[in-house]
């Protein structure tokens, strides 16, 4: 397996063949651009490492892929501390996109997620210049390990950034333009909920050339600690995630449903298999885990059981007549 990962195509060992489960089949596989996939479920960008982190806890060759921290061109140390903060259903964090860099990346860290054998999804941004999408995408295309790029236009926490890409349609029709034209990868770009309109931004992506899209990433948020009268988050304001956050992220992802045709992948407040269902009925194709690795590391695997049961119980022989499935 890991021979083919790193000789042959990546994902060469992928079974196309549905899931065998107690003589019942149910056929978990999905398609992202060029990318197949084994079961819909990921772990989400900055929520898994690099998900060594992980490896004591789960088996990881379980999941349906990887999604990588998201990387810049250069090193960076993040926000200053605190970074991150309890709430009610959820969590805050303004992490400000702590990671090694492309270089350090690809020399310490993806030798090593490659071995796993999932697809390896690369998150990468910028730090300000749009041109370092390109960039990095450029320098990710000759390397075989990686199975996609996500583009994380979304990110709410970088010093000086007061308007996101994602907050603009040309601005991020523009950007997924440019990467497209530098890389044959399956691209995803990654979406904010900060928006009036996501189905817009969607449809600017779509039609960029982006092959499938990500959303949500977390809310703007702000939290209060009343006996110092301060933020308790450091840079003030920070990302909502977790269960507080999913039903706009359903909502989204049944309003970009509506308009797009490319696959969407789901995320938001997923913390059982119930509530993996829902994006899936609401028209997603996969789904990432984000928040919820915090305190269970192996939810991601009880939700590809639990996905597996459910279409079995509902005589539902693949994944793909889930999807959309809203009755309205
Ligand atoms: C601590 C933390 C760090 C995150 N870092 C990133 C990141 O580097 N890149 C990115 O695209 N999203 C990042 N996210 C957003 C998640 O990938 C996800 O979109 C969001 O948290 C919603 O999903 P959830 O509610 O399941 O966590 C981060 C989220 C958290 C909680």
């Amino acid at each position: 397996m890991i021979d083919n990962c790193l000789r042959g195509h990546p994902y060469d060992w992928i079974q196309e063949r549905p899931w065998e489960v107690g003589g019942d089949m149910a056929n978990l596989s999905i398609k992202i651009g060029k990318l197949k996939l084994k079961n819909p479920v990921m772990a989400a960008s900055g929520t898994f490492g690099y998900a060594e982190e992980f490896k004591d806890f789960i088996d990881l060759k379980k999941l349906g892929a990887i999604v990588t921290k998201t990387i810049t061109l250069k090193p960076r140390k993040g926000n200053p501390a605190p970074r991150t903060c309890e709430t009610s259903a959820g969590m805050l964090n303004s992490i400000g996109l702590e990671n090694p860099g492309v270089s350090s990346f690809i020399r310490d860290k993806l030798p090593h997620l490659a071995k796993l054998g999932n697809p390896v999804i690369v998150s990468i941004a910028s730090e300000g210049d749009p041109q370092e999408f390109v960039t990095l995408a450029k320098r990710l295309d000759k390397i075989k390990e990686v199975a996609a790029i996500e583009l994380n236009i979304s990110c709410p926490n970088i010093k000086g950034t007061s308007t996101l890409i994602s907050q603009d349609a040309n601005a991020a029709y523009d950007l997924v333009k440019s990467v497209r034209k530098v890389t044959n990868k399956t691209l995803i770009t990654k979406l904010s909920p900060n928006v009036t309109d996501i189905a817009e931004i969607a449809l600017a992506a779509e039609s960029a050339g982006s092959d499938a899209i990500s959303l949500i990433n977390t809310l703007t948020g702000m939290s209060i600690d009343i006996n110092k009268r301060e933020p308790k988050i450091a840079c003030i304001t920070g990302g909502l995630s977790g269960p507080a956050i999913r039903p706009v992220a359903v909502r989204m992802v049944w309003q970009a449903y509506q308009k797009v045709k490319i696959p969407i992948i789901g995320m938001g407040g997923i913390v059982d298999t119930q509530s993996a269902l829902e994006f899936f009925i609401a028209g997603a194709t996969a789904v990432a885990i984000g928040t919820a690795n915090f305190i269970n590391p192996g939810v991601s695997i009880e939700i590809i059981e639990g996905i597996k049961k459910y279409l079995i119980k509902n005589k539902i022989n693949n994944l793909d007549d889930l999807i959309g499935s809203l009755n309205v």
